[in-house]
């Protein structure tokens, strides 16, 4: 007797136009019913995955393929379908400075672990010779301070920021050129089998880990690439951008080749080249860093500032370097805005409650109050409508001992 096979779900009509069973295994087993056949999109993502996107799609410019390599890797993990024994998925980012590398996992970590400082981050440069490799693993027993050298891999750290609905840990080896043989040798052996061995012998389990990899590798070459006037932008025309792209990846993943040993290279699951941002991407980059800025200003002395048109330009002009790409723009914000305000606030110029307009001079910015005595209330709900601010507050704006950091215990008796 024919046993009933479920190909699809339950809305599919039973009985209808027949499968050509004679073609399929069950069918010649005798093992498969006439169905309606449906048509299957394997393209569509799962809800936990769609959030994860649309997070990174908010807080990374550009960089699509990256984030594409990234959610179907999180796809096949949440779907059960990746290879038990080893990490969840495994990625190499290469591409030139500030283009996102560093700050698509942080984005991931803020959208799935809410906090962008979830990540496990190993600083490879400071394991640049054999013996330092005992930082990360703890010292055997009896070794003289052993039980003062804590690993940097234990398990622990990996399962630190892990939370009930995302039981997952990222970890990252930043810079990872710079590390030595032991180290290559180290990560091959995880990546491998997902398992690592301390020194006092006690077992790190890696497979409920993304493992990350950061490299500048190639990126001098890549940018010849691009700059207009030279290299493939000259000889092909700026408007091929598919096969430029096509002509990056290979350059980013023959200097790898050239750098790292077959064995290691194969057990990585993607090699992903970030792209230089172009100008639109540093403009968007700019809203975004901004809509931080005011974050932290609402943290500390509540006020509001809004930026001109030309002083955005002015910002981006100064703040534009193909060599450091958005880490430029950044201390062009830094230095034309930031610290101006901060001196501002210091001095009291700027008080809770202001709207101040920012706007261009010559070769800087200039600051006016054009409003005073906004309530705390209608300063949040206008920074609302000014910025998204639908993201946690970083630190890296924070001047240090300035009076934005000492009014910060105002922030938890302001209305939301
Ligand atoms: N694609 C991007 N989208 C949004 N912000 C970005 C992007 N690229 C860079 N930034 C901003 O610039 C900062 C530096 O970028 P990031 O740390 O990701 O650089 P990187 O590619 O890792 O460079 P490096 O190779 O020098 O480490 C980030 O913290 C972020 O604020
Ligand atoms: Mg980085």
């Amino acid at each position: 007797m024919k046993q009933p096979l479920i190909l699809a779900d339950n809305t599919t009509v039973l009985a209808g136009i027949s499968v050509q069973h004679e073609n399929t295994q069950l069918g010649r087993l005798g093992l498969a019913r006439d169905t309606t056949p449906v048509q299957l999109d394997p393209s569509r993502t799962g809800d936990d995955a769609s959030r994860l996107e649309d997070g990174l799609h908010r807080l990374v410019v550009g960089q699509d393929e990256s984030i594409r390599q990234i959610v179907s890797v999180y796809q096949t993990y949440l779907a059960g379908m990746n290879a038990p024994g080893r990490p969840i998925g495994s990625f190499l980012f290469l591409g030139p400075s500030g283009t996102g590398k560093t700050r698509v996992i942080e984005a991931m970590a803020e959208t799935l672990l809410h906090d962008s400082s979830a990540v496990v981050k190993i600083d490879c440069a400071e394991f640049q010779h054999s013996h330092e490799i005992a930082k990360l693993l703890g010292s055997p027993p009896g070794y003289l301070g052993h039980r003062e050298t804590h690993a940097a891999l234990s398990q622990e750290a990996l399962d630190e920021h892990q939370t009930e609905e995302t039981p997952i840990s990222l970890v990252l080896f930043d810079e990872i050129e710079k590390g030595s043989d032991a180290l290559w040798n180290l990560l091959l052996g995880i990546l491998d089998k997902g398992v690592l061995t301390l020194g006092d012998n006690r077992k790190v389990d890696f497979s409920q880990c993304l493992i990350f990899m950061t490299s500048n590798l190639g990126a001098a070459e890549m940018e010849a690439l691009t700059s207009p006037g030279v290299g493939f932008a000259a000889s092909a025309g700026s408007t091929d951008t598919k096969a430029l792209r096509e002509c990056i990846q290979r350059v980013g993943t023959q200097a790898a080749r050239k750098r790292f040993s077959p064995e290691f290279i194969n057990r990585i699951d993607r090699t992903v080249v970030f792209h230089t941002l172009g100008a639109p991407e540093l403009r968007r980059v700019l809203d975004l860093e901004l809509s931080r800025v005011q974050r932290l200003v609402l943290s500390g002395t509540p006020f509001l500032f809004e930026l001109t048109d030309a002083a955005r330009d002015l910002v981006l002009e100064k703040g534009t370097d193909q060599k450091y790409g958005a880490r430029h723009l950044k201390r062009s914000i830094d230095r034309l805005l930031v610290q101006p305000m901060a001196n501002l606030v210091a001095s009291r110029q700027i008080r809770s409650g202001d709207r101040i307009d920012v706007g261009r001079s010559d070769d800087g910015l200039k600051f006016q109050r054009i409003d005073e005595g906004l309530s705390p209330h209608q300063i949040h709900r206008a920074a609302g409508i000014l910025f998204p601010m639908d993201e946690p507050l970083l630190d890296d704006y924070r001047p240090s001992g300035s009076s934005l950091e000492k009014e910060q215990s105002a922030q938890e008796s302001l209305p939301r």
